[in-house]
């Protein structure tokens, strides 16, 4: 798929966002619907990043950003649950479990939309995207190893992006490097060993390392994006503190 399928496929599914938020929502302000479609698409961003990285099938890999897209459009489902997701505090458990109805709403309104899709994996990953347990459980993605993996690309790759996003609610006010810092703790906490050491490492080279030529790339692509959140200079070692890395060590 060329690069420029993939950015038709994002004007459309933008779109999409908007005209769902449209006849959902009765009131969101435009900007936070552009907020949330500019978090979707740096976490495909991220997420091809992350499965080139480990070395997945470029089809798959362009299949998936495209689901990817799509992970958070439940979160339009209605007034309630889109309030929660930009509430400017902190959110409390029962909150939390309210929001996190968006994953499976995702699906029920993708399918009424029509959208299929044509792998259930892809399915998984937009169901199980804050849901450790029903991962760990799934009987289907048992012996299905790839869609297993991609889910937690998809877990830190969101994470990644919001920790990125410093306008973000609770994160309003941070440097940039407290932020990532910050949501890196709590996808540890979350999500602990429930992603693969391999996502963790990974994620510790984009982030933290730079001295492998194998990353160069992958240090061009971080330096891209973050010249198109904010256009920060800071290159990756500043990101996060040497020392930190312990806390990878999954
Ligand atoms: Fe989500
Ligand atoms: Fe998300």
């Amino acid at each position: 798929m060329g690069n420029s399928t993939i950015c038709k496929v994002k004007i459309y599914f933008a779109a999409l966002y908007r005209r769902l938020a449209k006849k959902r929502l009765s009131s969101a302000r435009t900007e936070d619907i552009e907020g949330l479609i500019e978090h979707t698409n740096k976490t495909s961003r991220f997420f091809g990043i992350i499965a080139r990285t480990l070395g997945m099938e470029e089809d798959i890999i362009n299949r998936a950003q495209n689901a990817v897209l799509l992970h958070d459009i439940g979160k339009l489902a209605n007034n309630e649950i889109f309030a929660l997701t930009i509430a400017p505090r902190k959110l409390t458990e029962k909150e939390l479990m309210i929001v996190r109805q968006h994953a499976q709403k995702s699906l029920t309104m993708l399918s009424e939309e029509g959208i299929n899709f044509i792998d259930p994996g892809l399915e998984k990953m937009i169901l199980y995207h804050h849901d450790p347990e029903g991962l760990v459980n799934d009987p289907y993605l048992k012996n299905r190893l790839i869609w297993r993996k991609l889910t937690e690309i998809l877990i830190v790759s969101d994470y990644i992006s919001a920790a990125y996003d410093t306008s973000r609610a609770y994160h309003n006010g941070y440097r940039l490097k407290k932020s990532v810092l910050i949501t890196l703790q709590e996808l540890a906490q979350q999500w602990g060993t429930t992603i693969g050491g391999d996502i963790y490492a990974i994620l510790g080279e984009i982030l933290i390392d730079g001295r492998n030529p194998a990353f160069l790339t992958i240090r061009g692509s971080l330096k891209t994006i973050l010249d198109t959140i904010g256009n920060r200079e800071l290159t990756p070692q500043q990101i996060i503190p040497a020392q930190n890395i312990t806390l990878f060590s999954a």
